[in-house]
Order: C-alpha cells, then structure tokens, then sequence
C-alpha cells in the first residue's frame, strides 16, 4: 500500500512536470511564431520579396539569411547591401518592434522615408544598436526623437542619408546614445546643430560625427 501510494505520488508529480513543460515550451514556440510572423509579413511587404531568400512560412526563423537567434528569439538583424527598397515605416513596423532585437544593421539597403514608429508601436527594448547608413532617409532631425521606445538604444548610424536640420527643432535629442554618426547628410550643418544634440546632456557620448 505504501509503495502505491509513493508511485501514485511519483506518477502525479511526474504528470504535472510533464504538464509545466508542455505549457512552456508552447509559450516559447508561440514566441518564436510571432517572431517568424514579423520577419514574413515584412518580406511580403517588400516590393521584390524574393531579396530574402530562404525567408519562408513555416520555417524556424533562426535560420533565416541574415538573421540570428539568441535562445528561441530573433536577436540580430543584418541585411546589408540587400536591395530592400522600401520605406522605413515598414522596418518600423515589422522589424524595430520584434520583441528580442538586439541588433539591427541595414547599411545599404535603399531606405527612404524618414525615421518614425507608427503610432502605438513599441521598439524592442534590448536593442542597442541600429545601422541605416548610405540609405535615402530623409525628414527633420527632431523625428530622430522618435525612437526613444527603443530604451535601451546606444549606437545610431545615419551616415550618408538625406537627413536634414530645419533649424526650427527645439527641446533637444530625446535619446540618450553613446554614439551618433550623422555625417554626410548634407542639410545637416549650422551652429545650432551640435547644441540640439547634447541639450538635454552629453555624459553618455563616446563618439558624434557630424560632418563629412
Ligand atoms: C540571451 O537571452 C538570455 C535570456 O533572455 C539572456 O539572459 C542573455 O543575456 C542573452 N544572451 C546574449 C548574448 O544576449
Ligand atoms: C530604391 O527604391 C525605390 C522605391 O522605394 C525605387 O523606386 C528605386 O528604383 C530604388 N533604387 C534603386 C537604385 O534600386
Ligand atoms: C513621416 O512619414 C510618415 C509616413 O511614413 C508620414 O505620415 C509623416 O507625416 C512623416 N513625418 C514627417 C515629419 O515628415
Ligand atoms: C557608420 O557607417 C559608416 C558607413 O557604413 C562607417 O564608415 C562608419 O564608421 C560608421 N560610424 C560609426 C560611428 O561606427
């Protein structure tokens, strides 16, 4: 009697592990689901999708060109010299926001646009750095403000876009980066452009760049 009642215990307690695991390893592939479903929904959006080879429903995510997973999540972004051609609003919408991001790069992937999240989208929190450089951004550099939901962002390469300062922007940069290369933006110059960009404070600057 004693050992049945062990075993039964045994069988319960093994039941419920087995239940737990269950729970959380479908909580992880619906995280992974949603993952796939951004990066699909963005190549479908793009004019040419077949730029993104391999890129198909129903496959891991993680094993996408140019993307890499930390665990089950997509963590890096790197499509450069890809010819995208898109608006930045797509990456906005489908890329900035994948939950885990970490790092974005798309150096030369003809973006055009200028840099803003649609209205009620949050960025990624983990991601840190974000390339965009030699692309066709364009737009006032107050709407650079709009990326502080990505809260944890520390590194921003605007390098060679369209970029401009109308001179009008007040307040400051609301991010607080360690790097910012603005350089060869060519409507980018005047003596209020560097005051803008540390007015709410320069303590977190390792490296601007703003001429070229
Ligand atoms: C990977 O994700 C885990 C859990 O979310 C986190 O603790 C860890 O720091 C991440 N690793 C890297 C290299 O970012
Ligand atoms: C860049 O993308 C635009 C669409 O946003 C397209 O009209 C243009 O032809 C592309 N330029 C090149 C060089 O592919
Ligand atoms: C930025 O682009 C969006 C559409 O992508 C547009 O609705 C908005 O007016 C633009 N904002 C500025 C400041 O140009
Ligand atoms: C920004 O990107 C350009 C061109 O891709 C590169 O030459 C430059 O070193 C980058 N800037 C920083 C601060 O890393």
């Amino acid at each position: 009697m004693a050992m049945l009642t062990t075993s039964f215990f045994f069988f319960s307690s093994f039941f419920l592990l087995l239940l737990s695991f269950t729970s959380l390893s479908s909580s992880s592939s619906s995280a992974i689901n949603t993952d796939a479903q951004q990066l699909i929904n963005f190549k479908l959006a793009l004019p040419d999708p077949s730029v993104l080879k391999n890129w198909e429903q129903n496959q891991n995510p993680c094993s996408f060109n140019g993307v890499k997973c930390n665990e089950t999540r997509v963590s890096s972004i790197d499509l450069t010299s890809l010819h995208l051609n898109t608006n930045f609003h797509l990456v906005a919408s489908q890329l900035l926001t994948l939950e885990n991001l970490q790092t974005l790069s798309l150096q030369n992937t003809n973006l055009s646009g200028n840099i803003s999240l649609p209205p009620g989208s949050k960025c990624s929190s983990y991601l840190t750095s974000i390339d965009l450089s030699h692309n066709s951004l364009s737009g006032p550099l107050f709407v650079l403000s709009n990326l502080g939901s990505c809260s944890s962002l520390k590194s921003l390469n605007l390098s060679s876009n369209l970029l401009a300062f109308s001179g009008k922007e007040s307040g400051g940069l609301k991010l607080s980066l360690e790097s910012l290369d603005l350089s060869y933006n060519n409507q980018i110059s005047g003596p209020n452009v560097v005051p803008w960009i540390v007015y709410n404070g320069c303590k977190d600057f390792k490296v601007a760049i703003f001429e070229g």
